[in-house]
């Protein structure tokens, strides 16, 4: 695919940023499929790691490389993740791949959050990507009309159950001009589980694979 060479770029560089004997926060993604790949060139330098959907675990496993259960280690010293959107403020939508209630936890519990994107992912203002809301079941027409309130369009992502038995609403056409505040009303509505805006817990670094090699982007 088009941008396929510059997420694997940006996967490999990203491994400067790990230290020896570090059990490491890992997202879900193609663009964390290729870091997965990375660390399994030097799986014996940590200690292992924990993951943010049954697929990254599965791609873990199969390299041989330690998954833990959060509760057993408790903070992180790194989470590594890639992103549908990010703007110059390092903030984020995530959820594409319907992982955004586990990514969020780990995001939150980590130290430093390095976000790890090709170039077409970054933007001005987010929202031109559907902004994904992991929901209740049983809330879902609720919820539905309240985000369509909000001036978007709403839809219920078709035959996708998330790994935490729920399910995914796509809001089209937000215009998400101040993330944070977007963010906490959304989490507000009951049955909304997490919105994929990763305003409050933004990204400490961000690595952006372009066509003239990588751009490193540090949060102030
Ligand atoms: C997963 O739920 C998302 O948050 C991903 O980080 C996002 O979809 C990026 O995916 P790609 O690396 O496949 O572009």
């Amino acid at each position: 695919m088009l941008y396929n060479h510059l997420k694997k770029s940006v996967a490999h560089k990203v491994l400067d940023y790990i230290t020896p004997n570090s059990i490491i926060g890992i997202g879900t993604g193609t663009t964390v499929s290729y870091f997965i790949q990375e660390l399994g060139s030097i799986k014996k330098l940590i200690k292992g790691t924990v993951s943010s959907s049954i697929s990254s675990t599965i791609c873990l496993n199969n390299l041989g490389i330690p998954v833990f259960d959060l509760n057993e280690v408790g903070t992180l010293s790194i989470y590594i993740d890639s992103a549908d959107e990010v703007n110059n403020n390092l903030q984020m939508i995530k959820g594409g791949g319907e992982a955004l209630t586990k990514e969020k936890i780990l995001a939150s519990v980590s130290k430093k959050f390095i976000c790890i994107v090709d170039e077409s992912k970054q933007v001005n203002v987010l929202g031109q990507f559907p902004l994904p809301v992991e929901i209740i079941p049983m809330a879902s027409s609720y919820i539905i009309s309240e985000l369509n309130k909000l001036g978007g369009e709403a839809k219920l992502r078709k035959n996708v159950i998330t790994d935490n038995g729920n399910l995914i609403v796509d809001v089209y056409n937000l215009n998400i001009t101040d993330p944070l505040n977007m963010e906490q009303k959304i989490n507000s509505f009951p049955g909304v589980v997490t919105v994929g805006i990763f305003a409050q817990r933004k990204a400490d670094i961000l690595l952006v694979g372009t066509k003239n090699g990588i751009k490193t982007i540090i949060n102030n």
